[in-house]
């Protein structure tokens, strides 16, 4: 018998919940050539920006113990060139899209996500969590107000479209601005960006990224990432999208025990194109060796020992 896969998003059904990381997987189109990105549950797009962007200085990119630094600075070539010369190749790759936005501020946001009511957009992600600028990111993400309110300026600019709200795993307390999100009419919460990190080349007495510090990603940051789904999870009443660390399936059935409904592959992607692919083909073994014949009877199966209630 087939596994089955499909879960469902606020008001998206996805065939599954294999989607890519923004930033992880460009626009999809590099991809495409190596395996058939029809099959994802969704590609997440690179974030836009109003204005094209150049990113940060190099090295943008620092390998670490398990897992890389980057700081690139949300590089893209802002909404009007993405609509008129990505959005229309995009599109044809077959799997639904979900757009990134980040701001420079509320308004910037809600006009992001406006301009982004098209044909070929099945949801937007607002970025509230870019570890990487100077300005905005994470220092929006943190607080609770901004959240909501972004959120609900978003919600107003998108009548048909669900948003997605990535949150910064840099708060003491995840379901505060996850309750932020969820009230002001999120459909779903990503579940997080990168941490904060650095590395320093200690001969020359500098830091491995242009930027000073970078976002830490990859296998390193996936028990971190995983505890916060697991906290999240009991009182959160919309879907929870994972994205920390995940490289197998694995890893994927362990935040869907967390209880995250889908998740998103992101650094997995840098050293294997076509991981996503793998990861969605063993999923199938991974439900059986659970004793499962659908994902979705997967998402929060995890047994909380009694002792754990206050810290999970
Ligand atoms: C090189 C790189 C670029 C990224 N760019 C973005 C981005 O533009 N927007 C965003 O929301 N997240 C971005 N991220 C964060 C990823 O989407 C993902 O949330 C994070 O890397 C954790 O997942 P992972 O450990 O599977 O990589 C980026 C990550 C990397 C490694």
């Amino acid at each position: 018998m087939r596994a089955d896969l499909s879960v469902r998003i606020g008001r998206l059904t996805l065939s599954n919940p294999v989607l890519t990381a923004s930033g992880c997987f460009g626009y999809g189109l590099e991809a495409a050539a190596a395996f058939d990105v029809s099959r994802l549950g969704a590609i997440v797009l690179k974030t836009l920006t109003a204005k094209p962007r150049h990113g940060n200085p190099p090295p943008r990119i620092a390998e670490t113990p398990a897992g890389m630094l980057n700081a690139i600075g949300l590089e893209n070539p802002g909404i009007e060139a993405f609509l008129t010369e990505i959005l229309p190749k995009s599109r044809k790759l077959g799997a639904p899209l979900v757009a990134s936005v980040a701001g420079k501020d509320l308004a910037d946001y809600a006009a992001l996500t406006g301009a982004l009511q098209v044909p070929g957009i099945s949801a937007i992600e607002l970025n509230l969590s870019c570890p990487n600028l100077n300005a905005g990111g994470i220092d929006f993400g943190g607080d609770p107000a901004f959240v909501r309110e972004a959120t609900r300026r978003c919600r107003k600019a998108s009548p048909r479209r669900d948003l997605w709200v990535k949150l910064t795993p840099h708060v003491a307390d995840i379901r505060v601005t996850a309750r932020a999100a969820w009230e002001a009419g999120a459909a779903a919460v990503t579940i997080a960006n990168t941490y904060v990190g650095m590395s320093i080349d200690w001969k020359r007495g500098v830091p491995r990224t242009g930027h000073g510090t970078g976002g830490l990603s990859g296998p390193a940051i996936r028990p971190l990432t995983l505890a916060l789904v697991a906290k999240l999870a009991p009182e959160c009443p919309i879907p929870i999208v994972a994205s920390g660390g995940i490289c197998s399936a694995e890893d994927a059935m362990e935040y869907a025990c967390a209880g995250a409904s889908a998740f998103q592959v992101g650094t997995a992607s840098f050293r294997d194109p076509t991981a996503c692919l793998g990861i969605l083909e063993s999923l199938p073994g991974c439900l059986k060796q659970a004793g499962l014949a659908r994902w979705r009877d997967g998402i929060g199966r995890l047994k909380r020992p009694t002792r754990a209630k206050e810290t999970l």
